[in-house]
């Protein structure tokens, strides 16, 4: 059986940052508030007319060009995305054309926060049966699209950007094992209540926001990961201690240092961009990954532990030697 190894990164942020004191301004908040209870102080956000499409395509182009492959090459396009740019086609088909990646297949996951390790998850196994040798897998997100901009409970917490890796089969081991899950009745705690087929409503952006109950899904979200990152390292024999990197989704640092905790890890050996990012959605582990590699942290033939939670509940994991 062939192995899957990454062999290009690539992330994409929109230009315009809008910090904390930015929102100040605009809804009863303080940065304070902000820092203390998620980490973050400040997120990019996409400006008019600019889409996930775009997002992505900046991440996948960049990860081609580390990776030295054309596009003319993939055999396979996954987008893990919760915000697609029109209903269909797909995310991932528009940045195929855009690429001008031919005939492979292309679709988009949607697994909320955790749509890239899904995607990279589909990727992996596409990969290691042998039925595709090179795989581009994006994690592309617009939140801000869908946020109630008066809502200082959910739009304080997320922004928009996208990360890409190209895969390519090999006989060195690169992803090691993905885990995913989801657990459909948790779907009230965190949601987007209106659509296509349930209907739009009457109201500002047609009823179109995230609503969350944000208590309830940090106790949940802790426990989950705890348990994923468990499950991951049992799959592999693993004692906590060979883990070089946690790469956390980035959804708050009190979240993230309670994973670390769990595996005992300083927070020293742990990508944090929740900072600079806020919540990405499916975006937010590629970002970090590329992000621990182009600022020397993370390094190749370490040991990486992906995760992520999110809305579904979903939640899963990837363990990854670089
Ligand atoms: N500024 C100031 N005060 C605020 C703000 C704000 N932006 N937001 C809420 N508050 C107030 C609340 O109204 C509340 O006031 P009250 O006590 O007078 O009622 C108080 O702050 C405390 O609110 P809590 O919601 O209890 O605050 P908490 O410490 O739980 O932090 C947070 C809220 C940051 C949302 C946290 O619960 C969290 O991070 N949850 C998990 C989010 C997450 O991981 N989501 C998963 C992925 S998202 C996806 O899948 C799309």
């Amino acid at each position: 059986m062939a192995e899957a190894r990454i062999i290009g990164l690539g992330a994409c942020l929109p230009e315009q940052v809008v910090t904390n004191a930015d929102l100040e301004k605009r809804i009863d908040t303080t940065d304070a508030w902000i820092r203390e209870r998620t980490g973050i102080e400040q997120r990019h956000i996409a400006k008019d007319g600019e889409t996930t499409c775009d997002l992505a395509e900046g991440a996948a182009r960049e990860a081609l060009a580390a990776a030295g492959v054309d596009p003319s090459e993939l055999d396979l396009i996954v987008v893990g995305t919760t915000t697609p740019d029109v209903i269909f086609p797909s995310t991932a088909c528009l940045l195929q054309d855009r690429l001008g990646a031919k005939d492979c297949p292309a679709f988009d996951v949607n697994a909320a926060c955790t749509g890239f390790i899904y995607a990279l998850s589909v990727a992996e196994k596409y990969l290691k049966s042998g039925a595709v040798k090179t795989a581009l897998v994006v994690g592309a997100e617009t939140l801000s699209r869908m946020l109630d901009w008066n809502d200082r409970g959910t739009c304080v917490l997320f922004g928009d950007g996208a990360g890409a890796v190209v895969l390519r089969a090999d006989q060195r081991q690169g992803i090691i094992s993905t885990h995913i899950h989801a657990n459909g009745s948790y779907r009230h705690l965190l949601h987007n209540p209106v659509g296509v087929s349930a209907g739009f409503k009457d109201e500002p952006n047609h009823g179109v926001r995230v609503m969350m109950a944000g208590n309830e899904v940090f106790r949940v979200a802790v426990r989950t990961l705890a348990r994923i990152v468990d499950e991951t390292l049992d799959a592999a024999g693993l004692d906590k201690s060979a883990i070089d990197w946690l790469i956390p989704h980035q959804a708050n640092l009190r979240i993230i240092k309670a994973t670390a905790e769990h595996l005992k890890m300083p927070m020293e050996r742990v990508v944090v961009t929740v900072n600079k990012h806020g919540n990405t959605s499916a975006g937010s582990v590629p970002l970090a990954l590329h992000h621990g590699v182009r600022n020397g942290q993370v390094q190749e033939g370490q040991l990486l532990l992906l995760e992520a939670f999110g809305g579904g509940f979903t939640w899963g994991s990837a363990l990854v030697r670089l």
